[in-house]
């Protein structure tokens, strides 16, 4: 006899969601689907998932569920229309992005209903998701992660950083902080750029070049660990004369400077604390970290 297929309900059909359950569909999984707007869900139904009707239904339908929500307000909502529902033995691997504090409290609560939280961030956007390379941030029981590891596999490789609920989480968004800041940096980029005749597609390979900071993160890493701050190859004036510059090209462009202009805050900030002839890893403390 044929062992049966492996079997996982997804819960969230947002454009990650809906591409893990596709993902596990093209790799032989019964998969049981639930999004909020139901609709969302068709396609994967025309290629053989499963629709249940409800949460609590998608829940109990296999040991292992997958979770991709806007946040942790839209889990509540989902586990609050489950109120109800056996979840005894399950897994919830969680892949929705919010604070430490919340993947930690969602852990217990839900330890308190007989069932294990995985959480997890995934670090590639939905095409990305079931291609060589990707990677996810876990962490939550090893029993539970070790219990689900093939299917987990099937979305991306498991970065597993420990027993902690908070940490998945943790490393997620320092991460999304660098990511955010630098992508609508480029966007902001792009935008004086525009405003001055250059196409995005003609400053590309520019902007790739600059933004290939391997060089500059591995330099300040162990200066930061070391509190090692001096000023021998860049001072933060010359930062802060540099980002004036910055805010200017982009107010001479008519482009919004809220963005240089806080970069340039943090500097100006360093500067009036004396700390002017410092690299700029001294903005370590200004921002507020303990050395
Ligand atoms: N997209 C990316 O590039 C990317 C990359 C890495 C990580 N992530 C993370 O992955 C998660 C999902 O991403 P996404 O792009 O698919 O997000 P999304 O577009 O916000 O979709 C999320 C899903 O949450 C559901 N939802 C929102 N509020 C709800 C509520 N109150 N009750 C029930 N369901 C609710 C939506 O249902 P409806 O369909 O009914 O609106 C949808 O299915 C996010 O936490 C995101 O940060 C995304």
């Amino acid at each position: 006899m044929n062992a049966p297929a492996p079997a996982v309900t997804v819960i969230g059909l947002g454009p990650m969601g809906h591409a893990m359950a596709a993902a596990y569909l093209e790799h032989g999984y019964a998969v049981t689907v639930w999004n909020r707007t139901p609709a969302r869900a068709d396609d994967l139904v025309a290629r053989g998932a499963h629709r249940a009707a409800t949460p609590a239904q998608a829940l109990e339908a296999n040991p292992l569920t997958v979770l991709s929500l806007t946040d942790y307000d839209a889990l509540d909502a989902v586990l609050e229309q489950a109120a109800h529902a056996d979840l005894t033995g399950r897994t919830l691997a969680n892949l929705t992005s919010d604070t430490p504090a919340r993947a930690r409290a969602a852990a217990a609560r839900l330890a308190e209903r007989g069932a294990a939280h995985i959480t997890g961030g995934v670090q590639v956007p939905p095409p990305l998701i079931a291609t060589p390379g990707a990677t996810a941030y876990y962490s939550g029981p090893p029993e539970a992660v070790e219990a689900h590891r093939a299917a987990l596999e099937v979305l991306t490789e498991v970065d597993y950083l420990g027993a902690d609920p908070g940490l998945a989480a943790l490393y997620y968004q320092i991460g999304m902080d660098m990511f955010w800041t630098a992508l609508v940096g480029y966007v902001h980029a792009q935008a004086v750029a525009r405003a001055n005749g250059i196409s995005a597609a003609d400053f590309l390979p520019h902007a790739r070049k600059t933004l290939d900071m391997g060089y500059f993160l591995d330099f300040y890493a162990p200066r930061i660990d070391a509190a090692h701050h001096v000023g021998d190859v860049d001072r933060i004036t010359m930062g802060a004369a540099s980002m004036a510059h910055v805010a200017d090209t982009a107010a001479e462009a008519g482009v919004d400077t809220a963005l240089p202009q806080a970069v340039l805050a943090a500097f100006s900030r360093a500067v009036e604390q004396g700390r002017g002839a410092d690299s700029l890893t001294r903005l370590i403390d200004v921002l507020g970290a303990a050395d």
